[in-house]
């Protein structure tokens, strides 16, 4: 065991009934004038961006939203967006969607710069500052991407997905409202809460496991054990769904003290080389 470990989390994390109304507040506390949303097409053909941006005409905040990003995207794709981002004069990223979307606001969060992109930081991850504080509204459960100081991004020419680790990334702000994954696809439940499953069993197995990723990652895992299946299979099951979202999180707070291994090693040619979904 390590005798030293650390735990950087979040600064505020709202869950729950509702959770989507601490929108206005969270605005009035930082003084947003213009936001940006990161989502993807999926998110918004599947009506979900609606519940947030619902909240978001209440405060009169300025919005513009950038969608035009696959799943599990290149880190060209992902400069794209970032470079949308940087144009539009925005004080706040809110981030609506899946590991893709939240990594890919993560990574714009540090990169309002001219000086250097992703490319410079798959070499120099840690020479990025935060330039803007980031709300992260996960629709999965799921990546815990909410939670980590990580953003993961494809790298065609290697034939590989590398993950970015800088801890100016980990979000400011995270919302856990399970009307965000109410209706998601039973395929996508399940291979998202096994992602998460995979995150508690290698952050407690690691050679870097310590009380603090421990903690996390056996709540998370009892969790999900006894909640995963209900999740995917019953509409219905609200509590289940709640539940797996908060597990997901933990499950990330757990990576971002310890670190998942080798199965986690083996996602980065699989999902490179052969574009398997990193839940599958
Ligand atoms: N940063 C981290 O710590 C971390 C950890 C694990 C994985 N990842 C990365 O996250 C990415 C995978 O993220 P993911 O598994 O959340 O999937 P995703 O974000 O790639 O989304 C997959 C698909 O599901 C759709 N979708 C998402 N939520 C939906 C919903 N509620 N209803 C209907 N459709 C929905 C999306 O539109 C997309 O088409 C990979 O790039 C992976 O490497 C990051
Ligand atoms: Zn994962």
């Amino acid at each position: 065991m390590l005798t030293k470990y650390e735990l950087k989390m979040p600064h505020a994390v709202y869950s729950g009934e509702d959770a989507l109304g601490r929108i206005p507040e969270i605005f009035a506390t930082n003084g947003v004038k213009r936001l940006v949303v990161f989502t993807d097409k999926g998110i918004e053909g599947a009506g979900l961006l609606e519940f947030p941006m619902a909240k978001v005409r209440e405060t009169g905040v300025e919005t513009v939203i950038l969608d035009d990003l696959p799943a599990e995207p290149s880190y060209i794709e992902a400069q794209k967006l970032v470079d949308q981002c940087k144009q539009c004069g925005a004080d706040f990223i809110m981030a609506v969607g899946g590991g893709s979307v939240m990594d890919t606001a993560k990574l714009a969060s540090i990169l309002m710069t001219d000086e250097y992109g992703i490319k410079e930081l798959l070499d120099e991850p840690g020479r990025a500052k935060k330039c803007m504080k980031t709300l992260m509204i996960p629709t999965t459960a799921g990546t815990g991407s909410e939670a980590t100081p990580n953003a993961i991004v494809a790298v065609p020419e290697k034939q590989l997905k590398v993950g970015i680790v800088n801890t100016e990334m980990i979000a400011d702000y995270v919302i856990l409202d399970a009307v965000m994954i109410k209706k998601l696809p039973r395929k996508i439940a399940a291979a998202t809460g096994v992602d998460a499953l995979a995150h508690a069993i290698e952050c407690f197995t690691s050679n870097k496991a310590n009380p603090f990723s421990d903690l996390f990652a056996l709540q998370a895992l009892d969790m999900i054990l006894n909640n995963i299946e209900r999740a995917c299979d019953d509409p219905e099951a609200m509590d289940a769904k709640n539940t797996m979202l908060l597990a997901s999180f933990y499950a990330g707070v757990a990576i971002t003290a310890s670190g998942t291994t080798a199965v986690h090693a083996l996602s980065y040619p699989l999902g490179g080389k052969y574009h398997i979904a990193h839940g599958v």
